[in-house]
């Protein structure tokens, strides 16, 4: 018997999908179109068409969603965002999807890319940053890692999911100039730049209509504007609320995911909503081949031996997970180089506080891991110290006192279905703060959280902090690497920390957070540090910040011409020294602002930035190249982007407060 074109795996993957299609009866397209239970669709047996399945999440193989076997436990999300590292995020991406193939499924739930609007959204922790261009670069890094193995990234939650309060029904009510400058460019750049194979469309409503059901965002932008070939997936029971499965088949959503419990696409009412015209075939015919398309690309149809190999838990992987530990936890405080600890010297420290034992790893909704073995705050330093520094309960005495805070993934804290509860830490352990540090001058407080908390009643009595967030599998040894000096921090913020909640800008009223039926995003575009630099209000730590154990020096900063014609680029240089005694990496960040516009734009916005490592003395020539998109911005009247002509300057740095040079650039 002949091979049938589909199942041949030389031929290009559209010619295989149109062979596939073109064999399939009404029913079988519309079965492919929904769960057959909550993770994987039913098999079209008669084709010999395998079910496709997913997993979560965005930081480790989900064990609700793949056999409840273990997986690596890399660092939650917004620890990825603090190493401002791409080749990390494209490495992660590769690893995460080598352990999806060995878990046998073929779309992993991730990377989550909604904006940190607030810190109270509880799933602050899942996403990567508050700023529109670094959530676009490690999103493209981590999609590219990811589909390299044949596995499909799923973008989410598309789009404007910036809270969890009511998120089944409450519409994000956003103007078009925060969409396009704040909300969307992630999943923009994702899907034209990473050509992501899936996008998950979010609970909420935007501006009235909900996200599996919105034919501006899933059809107009996703595929006219964007290009995106890939199928749209429903968060899960997202549909819900829907007007129904024509509704949603029209707007563009091609998977309702999961099967069987209420859903919307029921066989026989899809089939009747296409007999009776309700749904074209031409739009079914393309859902199905939507579908078809990511079953080929993953290799669903293939000799496993010809797809990327999979393998879950090893080493290598686990080394990832240290690694972006490593480069993504923020040293946010360290006065009179308290840090690092001498171990040969300090002769015992105390170790505090309610996470110094804690793991985190099972919890979390769904982007929980069962971890092969998750290393504690305090099973690090035991290991670090040995027999060398004594750890002691008494800070009183000790060497130093190493307290640790933060929040966990209980309800009401970094938590999926809720937003946070209190901004600020429990009362109980800023009184441990402050009785450590009264005990004990040489007190640090290591904080173990996914969001920003309030530092307020203890920040000035303390004199070094670390920001730990959750470190994955590998989280203690990090920790103890840190405070001993093996690892120099290199963690930059990807989120500003204000002093109070009612400076963040999502905060002004509770209208702006969480509102009711509708959430007013009042703050437009002035999001994060757009709104401390723009309005001058000052954070408690703000974005880009992060402190080394060395120094680095800024000089030399040049531009290629003083004026950009149209289509024309300008190419930034600047010289970066690492004059310190350790080896260190800086997070050199561009910035760019608009001296005279039309419009009012926020103080500077991040339009690149480069990750240097250097050893003591050694300088790096570091390069921006800007082009039009570093100077526009979303023009409502005009529907468009524009650059406007005039003044601009480049201003370079090491976080958005600390900018060290700067340039002056017409655009003509
Ligand atoms: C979450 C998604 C997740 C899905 C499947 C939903 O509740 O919002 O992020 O991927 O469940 O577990």
């Amino acid at each position: 018997m002949e091979q049938a074109p589909y199942t041949n795996q030389d031929l290009d993957v559209e010619t295989r999908v149109e062979d596939l299609l073109a064999r399939m009866t009404l029913d079988e397209k519309v079965s492919i179109l929904k769960g057959k239970n909550f993770w994987v669709t039913p098999p079209v047996k008669r084709l010999g068409l395998p079910s496709f399945g997913m997993t979560d999440g965005p930081h480790g193989v989900g064990p609700h969603s793949s056999g409840w076997r273990k997986s690596t436990y890399f660092p939650t999300s917004i620890s990825m965002g603090s190493t401002w590292n791409p080749e990390i995020a494209r490495t992660f991406g590769e690893a995460l999807g080598r352990e999806t193939r060995a878990s046998n499924r073929h779309v992993i739930l991730g990377p989550g890319v909604n904006i940190q609007r607030s810190p109270m959204c509880g799933r602050t922790f899942e996403y990567l940053t508050e700023d529109p261009f670094l959530n676009g670069e490690l999103a493209v890094a981590i999609v590219e890692g990811v589909q390299s193995t044949r596995i499909s990234a799923c973008v989410k939650h598309f789009a404007a999911n910036n809270q969890e309060t009511r998120r089944m029904s409450v519409s994000a009510e956003v103007s078009e100039r925060a969409l396009q400058e704040v909300y969307l460019p992630a999943f923009k750049a994702a899907v034209t730049r990473g050509n992501a194979w899936s996008v998950m469309a979010c609970y909420n409503r935007v501006n009235g209509v909900f996200g599996c059901e919105n034919h501006d965002l899933l059809t107009r932008r996703l595929r006219d504007e964007w290009g995106f070939t890939g199928f749209v997936v429903s968060d899960w029971f997202a549909t819900k609320g829907t007007s129904g499965a024509a509704s949603c088949l029209n707007a563009g959503l091609t998977l309702e995911m999961p099967g069987k419990l209420k859903n919307k696409y029921k066989t026989g009412q899809v089939i009747a909503a296409v007999q009776g015209g309700d749904v074209t075939m031409a739009t079914l015919d393309e859902h199905a081949r939507r579908m078809l398309r990511a079953m080929i690309r993953t290799g669903l149809l293939d000799d496993p031996a010809r797809v990327p190999a999979g393998v879950k838990n090893v080493p290598a992987h686990h080394e990832i997970a240290k690694k972006i530990a490593m480069e993504g936890m923020v040293l946010l405080k360290n006065e009179g180089n308290l840090l690092p600890l001498d171990a040969g010297n300090v002769g015992s420290i105390a170790v505090l506080g309610p996470n110094a034992g804690k793991k985190h790893g099972m919890w979390g909704g769904s982007s929980q891991i069962r971890a092969q073995h998750e290393i504690t705050p305090l099973a690090g330093l035991k290991k670090r110290c040995g027999t060398a520094v004594s750890i002691v309960k008494n800070p009183a005495g000790a060497g130093a006192a190493i307290v640790f805070v933060g929040l966990n993934h209980r309800p009401g804290n970094d938590s999926e279905g809720m937003d946070r509860k209190r901004y600020d830490l429990p009362a109980k352990q800023e009184e441990l703060i402050l009785d450590t540090v009264a005990a004990n001058p040489r007190t640090i407080v290591v904080l173990v959280n996914g969001s920003p908390v309030g530092m307020e009643r203890w920040i000035d009595k303390v004199p070094a902090v670390l920001e730990a967030w959750y470190g994955g599998m590998e989280a203690g040894t990090v920790i103890a690497g840190i405070l001993f000096g093996d690892v120099n921090p290199s963690g930059k913020l990807p989120v500003s920390f204000p002093k109070q909640l009612a400076d963040s800008p999502a905060h002004a009223s509770p209208e702006t957070f969480p509102g009711g039926d509708k959430v007013f995003y009042r703050e437009g575009i002035f999001v994060g540090y757009r709104h401390f630099d723009t309005r001058g209000v000052e954070p408690r730590f703000c974005f880009g910040h992060g402190l080394s154990f060395t120094t680095f020096g800024y000089s030399d900063m040049r531009l290629d011409t003083t004026t950009v014609g149209a289509g024309g680029t300008v190419t930034a240089t600047c010289t970066v020294t690492n004059t310190g005694t350790r080896p260190g990496a800086e997070v050199v960040q561009c910035y760019v602002r608009d001296v005279e516009a039309s419009v009012e734009r926020p103080d500077k916005e991040l339009k690149s930035f480069a990750k240097v490592h250097l050893q003591p003395g050694e300088s790096r020539v570091v390069s921006f190249t800007l082009g039009k998109e570093a100077f526009s911005f979303y023009d409502e009247t005009k529907g468009a982007w524009v650059a406007e002509p005039g003044k601009f300057e480049v201003l370079v740095g090491a976080s958005s407060r600390d900018i060290r040079l700067s340039a002056t650039v017409t655009l003509a």
